[in-house]
């Protein structure tokens, strides 16, 4: 189930209220963030593109957690090399295409106390239109993809998550491996 807004401060921090207050599975899409979260407290620019966050049960996960951010790299990777764009992946959670950064990935646990209630994989991707500030000019790009059919895009990586969820850790760092940018060093978390 889709969960629509025109205008959200961030997805993942409205995703882990939700998973607060009992919601246990989901996805909420967002046209713009005012407030979008990166990596190390970084915002991130939400002006034109895909800014969704997929809401996880601990139980559909079946490798270890650090590893979510890379697998789901995986599954946004092939999504938009299915669809025709050169893209790579920067471990650990950016995706680049000819040389800048076109898409974010933030996860995140959500806890109550000890406990995991679940998970919130955010996913930022910039698509056509997006006009950064001159500061991200020289770093960012978008996706020549019209911003008008982000659900059709958000399916297809739906679907390649899925199949990720199920995929063995192994042949996920063959395709991380593959596919990275930076050749010659993939570090991976236990
Ligand atoms: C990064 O580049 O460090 C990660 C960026 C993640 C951005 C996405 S956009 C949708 C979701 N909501 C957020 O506030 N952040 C993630």
């Amino acid at each position: 189930k889709i969960i629509k807004y025109p205008t959200l401060p961030s997805t993942n921090t409205k995703a882990k209220e939700l998973l607060l207050s009992g919601v246990r599975e989901g996805v909420l899409l967002a046209d713009k963030q005012t407030a979008g979260r990166g990596r190390l407290g970084r915002s991130f620019f939400s002006e034109n593109g895909l800014f969704t966050s997929i809401i996880l049960a601990p139980d559909q996960i079946s490798f270890a957690p650090s590893f979510l951010t890379s697998a789901v790299a995986v599954a946004v990777c092939r999504t938009l090399r299915e669809m025709g764009f050169a893209i790579g992946i920067k471990w650990v959670n950016d995706l680049y295409l000819e040389g800048k950064k076109v898409c974010g990935i933030l996860t995140e646990a959500v806890m109550n106390g000890n406990e995991i209630l679940g998970y919130v994989v955010g996913i930022g991707i910039n698509l056509d239109g997006a006009k950064f500030p001159e500061e991200l000019a020289e770093i960012a790009t978008a996706i020549p993809f019209p911003c008008e059919k982000k659900e059709e895009l958000l399916w297809n990586i739906l679907q390649n998550l899925d199949i990720v969820l199920h995929e063995s850790t192994d042949s996920l760092v063959g395709y991380l491996t593959e596919n990275s940018v930076v050749k010659g060093v993939l570090t991976l978390c236990p």
